[in-house]
């Protein structure tokens, strides 16, 4: 599955423990579009870089983080085609993919401690979306 990554300042150092934590994994291809330090940048670019290889196809799923996940979860539900889950725990993020479909995980580096990250974008990759009543209801809100 390719994967693409992307986040701002605020999470630069979990986003390098979760490339890490998913390159040791098999089936993964990884593909990082950045920030790689803690110089600030505006999450909102990051945003669009990483949702447009979603909706060009060119990743199958998208993780993206910034200091509490709630400026790249606005930012990337504005875009057609991205279902956007900022996810606090695997329950969560398990709901996200059965019942939502969410294409793209967000997570908050500053809220959500390393372990629970990670064990959420396991969670979160490894879950399949349900269809049946929950495409109906995604259907209302791709008009
Ligand atoms: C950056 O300081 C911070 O505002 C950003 O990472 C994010 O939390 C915004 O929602």
């Amino acid at each position: 599955m390719k994967i693409t990554i992307a986040g701002d300042h605020g999470a630069f150092e979990l986003k390098k423990e979760i490339i890490k934590h998913l390159e040791e994994k098999e089936g993964y291809k990884i593909i990082n579009l950045g920030v790689d330090n803690g110089e600030s940048v505006d999450y909102p670019a990051y945003a669009q870089k990483l949702c447009n290889t979603i909706i060009e196809k060119e990743a199958e799923r998208g993780i993206l983080l910034c200091g509490t996940g709630l400026g790249m979860s606005i930012a990337a539900n504005r875009f057609k085609g991205i279902r956007g889950a900022l996810c606090h725990d695997e329950y969560t993020a398990r709901m996200s993919r059965q019942h939502n479909d969410a294409n793209v995980l967000i997570l908050g580096a500053r809220t959500t401690g390393l372990a629970t990250a990670l064990a959420i974008v396991d969670v979160w990759l490894a879950e399949e979306f349900e269809g049946g009543r929950h495409q109906r209801r995604l259907d209302k809100i791709e008009l």
